[in-house]
């Protein structure tokens, strides 16, 4: 299927690493020119990328510095003389339980997960209203949904960019800029890195998948809500990918009951 998407072009936060390189490698198969940006981009991913035959370029930045989220964009634009999409995924998580946050995470985790978001959609807006066309899509996450210990501060940022994302979904439709969500579940990436095993078969047994994400899930789902020729009714939608997880089915039946249930 034709996406449409050929000879575009993109800047991804956190392009280099865990879901967003599965986005990353995703727009390449479908010839889309990269703007991978992070602190210290991997440059092995970035040659993975540039081996799909596109341009593929690396922007060292600290989102969670105003100034430097401004220059990202710009040298962006005149490195591919037009951005057409932008993927808001770099995040940050530092886990503290309510009576030992400090400002120092506190502001670290707003500025990098939620200011960030802003800055860079500000300044790729101002870029896209002209030519009356875009995509953006920022990541979120289940966690919002389901309180967990030690996340105030990450889910608060989650929950932040999600009325983020529904405001600049409508501000900017009328310029035909098309914004929208993914909401990941429980992926393996360097974030998710610390979890323990005994948590994670905990985790397991409740997702209703019963295991976690690839961070292909999410590649081709960001391509389908990136088209304008798949999506092109799709304003301020926020796509749960989570293997059920957000459901929260009582654990009271085993997978065995359950397929009893259904049998004739
Ligand atoms: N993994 C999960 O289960 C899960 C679940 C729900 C939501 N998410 C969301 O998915 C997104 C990607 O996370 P991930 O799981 O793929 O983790 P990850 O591999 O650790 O990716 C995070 C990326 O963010 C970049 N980053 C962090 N701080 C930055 C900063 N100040 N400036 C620039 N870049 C920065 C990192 O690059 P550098 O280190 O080079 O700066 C890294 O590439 C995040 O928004 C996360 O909240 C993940």
């Amino acid at each position: 299927m034709d996406t449409g998407l050929k000879g575009r072009s993109a800047i991804i936060t956190g392009g280099a690493s865990g879901i967003g390189l599965g986005i990353a490698l995703a727009l390449a198969e479908e010839g889309v020119n990269l703007a991978i940006v992070g602190r210290n981009p991997d440059r092995t991913a970035i040659d993975e990328l540039c081996s799909k035959g596109v341009k593929c370029i690396s922007i060292k930045t600290d989102v969670s510095k105003e100034n430097e989220v401004v220059n990202m964009i710009s040298s962006a634009i005149s490195e591919f003389g037009h951005i057409d999409m932008y993927i808001n995924n770099a995040a940050w998580a530092w886990h503290q339980p309510i009576t030992k946050i400090d400002s120092e995470s506190w502001y670290k985790t707003i500025d990098t997960n939620l200011s960030a978001c802003m800055w860079a959609c500000r300044e790729i807006c101002r870029h896209m209203i002209p030519k009356k066309s875009g995509s953006i899509l920022i990541i979120g996450s289940a966690a919002r949904f389901n309180p967990a210990y030690r996340e105030a501060t990450y889910r608060i940022t989650k929950m932040g960019l999600c009325m983020y994302m529904q405001n600049l979904a409508i501000e900017m439709a009328p310029y035909n800029i098309r914004v929208n969500m993914i909401t990941p579940g429980h992926f393996k990436t360097r974030m998710t890195g610390n979890v323990p095993p005994a948590v994670e078969d905990k985790m397991k047994h409740i997702i209703p998948a019963h295991r976690f994400g690839n961070t292909f899930d999410i590649g081709y789902t960001a391509v389908m809500l990136l088209s304008d020729r798949l999506s092109g009714y799709t304003y301020g939608a926020d796509l749960v990918i989570d293997g059920g997880l957000t459901l929260r089915p009582l654990p009271i039946y085993t997978d065995e009951e359950i397929i009893g249930f259904n049998k004739v």
